[in-house]
Formats: structure tokens, C-alpha cells, sequence
């Protein structure tokens, strides 16, 4: 029989959240993009996907989690990391390194050694997760800065496969890239992959300057959304990918009669005012406090909006064992309460804060009730948040002030409100532009939005890169008869 070709996806964090509860585990499904996206290729077609459950646990939690792959349609191999790795190659190289450079706040980077020893020791036990569980059939979808290194760890384990690896998040330019001790590694680590996918043109410009200061030897040739590399005897396609959402979906579910409720709800509550939504990951990459000075600004400069706008904000707590996450969450607590307690009256508070997870329902009831979206990241690889917004306003009144520099900003330039978030007078005049922003310019401009999220959704994303990168369509993952979930773990 000819072994049937799967799709292998690696994440750092498995699509499942695990959770200890009474001395027990439970594992829930996890929501994204990127598990809406990938789930329609695995499932059912012996699909695979390797990544972390985002817990500390051992065998019990490896086996709750290789069970569940019944529920989810494709099988889930965990890869058990202890708590040293948890630290050093998690919250340390990831977290601390990483994520800092790639958004160009080096001033955020912790360089030190043994983060990076630890990075690379993690990523070869992803790779030999891969080399357990899938034949040289298979095609292995590598995704993000947690794991660039898996392709250079299975060349060194002589495991042959075909590789993509796509990049979720900024790719930095070469005056912050050069500042990594381990640059040229990187480099060459992502140069391991047939197929090595940016969100931006501006990120794939980026890496080839890298490439060219860095590595003497690469050659780059090619034009349009994917182009080559060569480099020691090897050829690289090098694309750019703009990751989108499930437009329908979230249209659907939007436009339930639940959400309308609860949309109605929120806009009785703040009856009278425009409502504006900041929806976001408790991260400095966000721009928070420059949103909230800039919301000082408004209030200040345009007294007119005063009682007549709420900035609801929403923020999703994250990474709470890095200190900064911790500092940044007192920094934005104090700013709310000094702007709350400058501005509010009787009847009024200029900013409603709230500090957790949404559920889905209530997510989507912000995104339908809200006046304006105020995206203002320093900078986000992408920025799902605003497509997420446009696909749920469902009557076109809505309005998005986006910063510049979002991977969002390159497809929605010309219909969001654009701004620096770094220019409070800026973002400001923004607020009170939409604030004052006829009906007609409202819907022209939102129309044109989703538009362009309806017709780039998440599936035509998977479908470009998986084209790019294996000349594979998604119908091209056969579904299997039988499905049998049966996966060791690596644990320790
Ligand atoms: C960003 C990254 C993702 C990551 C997510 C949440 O969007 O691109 O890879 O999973 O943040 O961060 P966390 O550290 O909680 O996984």
C-alpha cells in the first residue's frame, strides 16, 4: 500500500488548552485562527500536530492529551517540557529574546546564553517528536519564532522531510537583527526549510538584508510573492503570506440572535455614547499606554467628546512569570485609574476596563456593538483583532484606526484611519475624525475592508502557502478510513 501523505503541523503550544483540576486533567479545545485554518486538513485525513500543552505535567497529561485526539479528528502528539525548559526556552529565548527583537524593542531582550543552549536543546525535541511520528511522505508545517530551529535539528538527525516554516510575527530590520549574539545561526537555521514564509513584504525585505550583510554567499533571485534563495548548494523559496481569519465564521456566529442580544445590551449601557474597543493581549508590542495617553489627548483637545465616547478595553492577561508583563500591567492599571480619575462624572467614565479572557459570545457582542476599533500596536506581525472587527460589523458602521505599522496596515491602508501610534496628537485627531465621521464615508470605507478580508480569508491563506510550499492543494490530503491515535510522548 502507498503510505498516504499527511500534514504535520508544529506549533509551540498544541491547539488543546490543558488545565489541572482536582487532581485530574481536562483539555478543551483551543480557538485561534490558526486551529480554524489547519483543523479542515488534518482532520480526518491522519492529520498530525505536535506542539506543547502549555502545562507542566508528565505521563498522565501526556496520555489525557493523546486521548483527546478522538474528540478533535486528528492526532495530537504532546511534547512534555520540564520546568527548566519552560523557563529558559519558553519565557527565556521565546519570550525574552525572540519576541522582543523581532518587534524591535531589543531594549526588551535578556541575551543570555543559556536561554539560547535551551532554545536549541526544546526545538530537537520537537524534532524528534517529528521523527517518531511521521515517514519522508509527509509534509511538516513549522510555525513560528518558538521553533525555527526544528529544521536545522532533523537535517543533524539525518530525518529527511519536506519542510515549510511561516513566521507569525514581525521579521526585524538588519539595525535591530544585528544586535542577536546568535545571528548568523538563526539565519542559517531558517535557510534549513524548502519554504520560509513572512506576513509582510516588509518582513521578507528585511530577512533578505539580514541574508546578505550576514551571510556571505546567499543569492536571492526571483520577483513577486515568492522568490529564491540559494545558499551552500541549497535552494530556499522565500514568500510572504498575509495570514487572514474565517471571515464566514465569524460573520455567522456574529449575526446570531445571542449576539445581537448581547451587542444591544452593551449599546443600552452606553446609551448616547460612541463606543470604542482596544482588544488586545496584555503586551508591550501593543501600544497601550500610548493608546491611553492618546485617549488623554482627545479628551483634552476635544472637549466635545467628553461624555459622549467609552473606551471599552479589553485585555487578555499573558505571560505573567516575565517581570515586565507584570510592570506593564501596573503601568496600565495606574494610567486607567489617573485618566478615569481626571475625567469621570456622575453619569460618566471615559475608559471601562477589563482584565481577562472573553468568552466567544461576549467577544463578538464587543466587536458588533462597538463605534470604532482602536488597533494601535508599535508594531504586530499581523493583527487579527482588525479583521475580526470588520468581519463582524455586520451593517458596515464601523470604523478602524490602525497603526502603521501592523502587517493589517500594508491591505487596509487605504480604508482604515492610519496613524502613529507613537503621535498622541495623531491618534487623537483620529478618535475625533471617526468620532465625527459621516454615515456614508463609514460604510464606503468598511465595505472595502470586508471586502478584502472576505475575499483573503484563512483559507486561502493555507491554500497559498501550502501551494507554495509543497504544490499541494488542501484537497489534496486524502481523508483515511480509519484514524487510530497512537503516539508516544517526550516526556521527562
Ligand atoms: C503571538 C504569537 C503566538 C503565540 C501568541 C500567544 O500571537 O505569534 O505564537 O502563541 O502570541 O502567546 P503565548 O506566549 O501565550 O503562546
Amino acid at each position: 500500500m502507498t503510505p498516504k501523505t499527511r500534514l504535520i503541523a508544529l506549533s509551540n503550544r498544541l491547539p488543546v488548552v490543558a488545565q489541572r483540576k482536582d487532581d485530574s486533567w481536562t483539555v478543551s479545545p483551543g480557538t485561534g485562527g490558526l486551529v480554524t485554518a489547519l483543523a479542515p486538513v488534518l482532520k480526518n485525513r491522519g492529520g498530525i500536530w505536535i506542539g506543547w500543552p502549555g502545562a507542566h505535567g508528565g505521563e498522565e497529561l501526556s496520555r489525557v492529551i493523546s486521548t483527546s485526539s478522538s474528540d478533535v479528528g486528528y492526532t495530537l502528539v504532546p511534547v512534555l517540557l520540564n520546568r527548566r525548559e519552560i523557563s529558559d526556552y519558553y519565557d527565556g529565548f521565546s519570550n525574552q529574546i525572540a519576541w522582543p527583537l523581532f518587534h524591535e524593542l531589543h531594549t526588551y531582550c535578556h541575551f543570555d546564553p543559556k536561554y539560547w543552549y535551551a532554545y536549541q536543546i526544546a526545538n530537537r525535541k520537537f524534532a524528534q517528536a517529528v521523527a517518531r511520528c511521521t515517514t519522508a511522505q509527509d509534509y511538516i508545517w513549522v510555525h513560528d519564532y518558538h521553533l525555527i530551529g526544528v529544521g536545522q535539528a532533523l537535517r543533524e538527525m539525518n530525518v529527511t522531510r519536506r519542510t515549510g516554516f511561516f513566521l507569525h510575527v514581525p521579521f526585524p530590520p538588519m539595525n535591530t537583527f544585528v544586535k542577536l549574539p546568535w545571528r548568523a545561526q538563526l539565519l542559517q537555521s531558517m535557510l534549513e526549510y524548502d519554504l520560509v514564509g513572512f506576513q509582510t513584504m516588509g518582513d521578507r525585505r528585511n530577512f533578505i538584508d539580514c541574508l546578505q550583510r550576514l551571510l556571505p554567499g546567499v543569492r536571492a533571485s526571483g520577483r513577486g510573492p515568492v522568490i529564491t534563495v540559494t545558499y551552500e548548494g541549497r535552494s530556499v523559496r522565500v514568500g510572504t503570506f498575509p495570514i487572514s481569519i474565517d471571515y464566514e465564521g465569524f460573520l455567522k456566529r456574529a449575526s446570531s440572535p445571542e449576539v445581537e442580544r448581547g451587542a444591544q445590551m452593551i449599546r443600552e449601557r452606553f446609551r448616547g455614547q460612541k463606543i470604542i474597543l482596544g482588544l488586545d493581549r496584555m503586551d508591550y508590542t501593543k501600544g497601550l499606554k500610548e493608546r491611553l495617553y492618546a485617549l488623554r489627548n482627545a479628551l483634552t483637545r476635544y472637549p466635545e467628546t467628553r461624555r459622549q465616547l467609552t473606551l471599552i478595553q479589553v485585555l487578555v492577561p499573558s505571560r505573567r512569570s516575565i517581570a515586565e508583563y507584570r510592570s506593564l500591567k501596573a503601568r496600565i492599571d495606574r494610567l486607567i485609574g489617573e485618566i478615569n480619575g481626571q475625567f469621570s462624572r456622575m453619569d460618566w467614565a471615559p475608559i471601562q476596563y477589563h482584565y481577562r479572557t472573553l468568552s466567544d459570545g461576549e467577544l463578538l457582542s464587543y466587536y458588533r456593538a462597538a463605534d470604532i476599533a482602536l488597533i494601535t500596536p508599535l508594531k504586530d506581525g499581523m493583527n487579527l483583532v482588525a479583521k475580526e472587527y470588520c468581519a463582524c460589523t455586520v451593517g458596515n458602521e464601523g470604523i478602524l484606526i490602525l497603526s502603521e505599522f501592523a502587517g493589517a496596515a500594508a491591505q487596509f491602508q487605504n480604508s482604515a484611519l492610519m496613524v502613529n501610534p507613537y503621535d498622541r496628537e495623531g491618534v487623537a485627531d483620529a478618535i475625533h475624525t471617526a468620532f465625527t465621521m459621516e454615515r456614508s464615508e463609514k460604510r464606503r470605507r468598511m465595505r472595502k475592508l470586508r471586502e478584502s478580508v472576505r475575499r483573503q480569508n484563512i483559507f486561502w491563506w493555507v491554500e497559498s502557502f501550502l501551494q507554495a510550499a509543497f504544490a499541494k492543494h488542501l484537497d489534496d490530503f486524502p481523508p483515511v478510513e480509519e484514524y487510530v491515535p497512537d503516539m508516544s510522548t517526550g516526556s521527562d
